[in-house]
């Protein structure tokens, strides 16, 4: 395994999910973690990442000098590079000039690190590689044992190793995908010179996962609440196969979700895997309690409180459980652990279920904590999940609650419920669906005047919102074909009684956020 310490760059998570992609297992610390837990962690590799500030003050982030001294190979990237050539005594300078984007590195010299990897060979024989930079600072003075092995006019120092100890060092971002070569260079470094073996896939993530529940568990009995959503999906499959009716889950419908999504969740885990599934039914208690509430921030605390009341009376009902299953994964912990520190950019992240109450008395089981979305859907497949199911886009916990603009009610819920699914169901026959992050409908408190037939109409108005995004931090409003739209805006003025108007939404995010609530 290999050990990433983070300087707080926005690419650590990205560098993480590479080194998992080549099929070896690694985790995240903070550059100041204890040392003892370096040497606990008793990594084949050390990659030191990226991040913001400059090595060249003094009270910025310096890797434990412990890292240097355990004689496993070390990579430092961007700032982990800096630091790696201050730290065994070369020189960085400072610079408010920044280069960013792309840019071509000639490899110099012969390495066991970049040996045979190139992107071109030009007419002087001189290799040379497509990488993409981002940075100020800069080596300027390799620490002794050094040999440059990449440069550029502005940067001479592009990459650095020293080959003995098999430490190197790359101003560029190999685990960017503009790096044409980053992929094969990170491999260079992790298969061959530190030696880790590709055993990290979905077949024995399952294996151990399952192993480690069974070893944590015995035969005590474990809850789940099930959603329906990617991650608590995962857990129920994974728990299904390690502990079989040891698993109870509780689905609870609110009333606020997708057209057939009860029936769906129940058919798939109840009825075709065995899962032991309680429904509890309670649209009528979250929309009395929602009755005239118009304010989103009040209508999502309204919806989270109930929703861990009614998960909680149904605990109580059930005799002698130990555990609850959490489908929390690694980017929620490494999140949790910045906010700790104070250290990492905190992003704000969104929760299904706020806070449980304190007096439930329940052990937790997480057995996605250490994995990233991307393994947990590969970990559904190969549990059996439906691929449709395992690469769902997201649905907000408060669910259509903050998609109907106005107070909740039954009747624009239904309204709603049958818009959203024609317009899925139209982007999965266009086959729209995966090129698409996240498509929903939303219901708007107004009424619009359409003609149908000689009739005139007075009825709602249903917007459409489709985006793109990697992170759903920023996104672009997807644009989709016009005569898709047109299907879609057709079937649901002629198939819905009350909706007499669709619009699409073409704002991006910023300034608009995703959902419009
Ligand atoms: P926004 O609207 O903030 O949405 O651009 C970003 C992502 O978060 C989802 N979202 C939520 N998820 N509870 C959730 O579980 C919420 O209250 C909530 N609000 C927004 C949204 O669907 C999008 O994927």
């Amino acid at each position: 395994r290999i050990l990433i310490l983070d300087f707080g760059s926005q690419y650590t998570q990205l560098i993480a999910r590479r080194v998992r992609e080549i099929g070896v297992y690694c985790e995240i610390y903070p550059w100041d973690v204890e040392p003892r837990a370096i040497t606990d962690f008793a990594a084949k590799g050390i990659i030191l990442a990226g991040g913001p500030e400059s090595v060249t003050l003094a009270d910025s982030p310096r890797a434990p000098q412990l890292v240097f001294e355990l004689g496993v190979p070390v990579l430092g990237i961007c700032y982990g590079m800096q630091t790696m050539a201050e730290q065994l005594g070369g020189k960085v300078q400072g610079s408010d000039k920044q280069e960013f984007g792309y840019a071509r590195v000639d490899v110099v010299g012969k390495s066991d690190f970049l040996a045979g990897i190139e992107d071109h060979i030009d007419d002087d024989g001189v290799f040379s590689l497509d990488v993409w930079m981002s940075h100020g600072d800069k080596v300027i003075e390799l620490p002794p044992a050094f040999h440059i092995l990449a440069s550029t006019p502005s940067c001479p120092i592009a990459a650095m190793g020293d080959e003995t100890r098999h430490f190197y060092g790359v101003q560029f971002h190999p685990e960017v995908t503009h790096t044409k070569q980053g992929l094969r260079i990170l491999k260079r470094f992790i298969h061959e010179l530190c030696g880790c073996e590709a055993l990290w896939t979905p077949a024995n993530i399952v294996e151990d996962a399952i192993a480690n529940v069974r070893a944590q568990v015995g035969d005590a009995k474990v809850l789940l609440g099930l959603s329906g959503g990617v991650d608590s999906s995962v857990v129920a499959a994974l728990l299904h196969q390690a502990i079989g009716d040891q698993l109870t889950c509780v689905f609870v419908d609110n009333g606020l979700l997708r057209l057939h999504e009860g029936e769906q969740v129940m058919a798939m885990f109840a009825e075709n895997m065995g899962v032991k599934v309680i429904r509890v039914n309670v649209e009528d208690k979250f929309l009395s309690r929602l009755l005239g509430v118009t304010d989103p921030e009040e209508k999502r605390k309204i919806i989270g409180r109930t929703f861990i009341e009614v998960f909680d009376e149904e605990a109580t009902k059930l005799q002698g459980i130990k555990y609850l299953a959490q489908g929390t994964i690694y980017p929620d912990v490494i999140e949790s652990a910045g906010a700790k520190t104070g250290k990492a950019h905190v992003i704000k992240s969104h929760h299904n279920v706020g806070g449980l109450p304190d007096d439930m008395q329940f052990e937790l089981v997480e057995p996605l904590r250490e994995l990233f979305k991307d393994e947990v859907r590969k970990i559904g497949l190969e549990l059996g999940l439906p691929y449709d199911m395992v690469y769902r886009h997201p649905f907000p916990g408060p669910g259509l609650g903050v998609r109907i603009l106005a107070e909740v009610r039954k009747d624009y819920a239904d309204i709603l419920r049958r818009a959203d699914y024609i317009f899925i169901e139209e982007l999965r026959k266009a086959d729209l669906y995966q090129k698409v992050s996240q498509a929903f409908a939303v219901f708007l408190p107004v009424k619009s005047v359409g003609v149908v037939g000689d009739g005139r109409r007075y009825e709602w108005v249903i917007a459409l919102r489709a985006v793109e995004t990697i992170d759903f931090m920023t996104a672009r409003w997807a644009h989709l074909p016009y005569d898709f739209l047109e299907t879609v805006s057709n079937r649901i003025i002629n198939e819905i009684t009350g909706v007499s108007r669709v619009t699409y939404d073409i704002s991006s995010k910023p300034p608009a956020t995703i959902e419009w609530e």
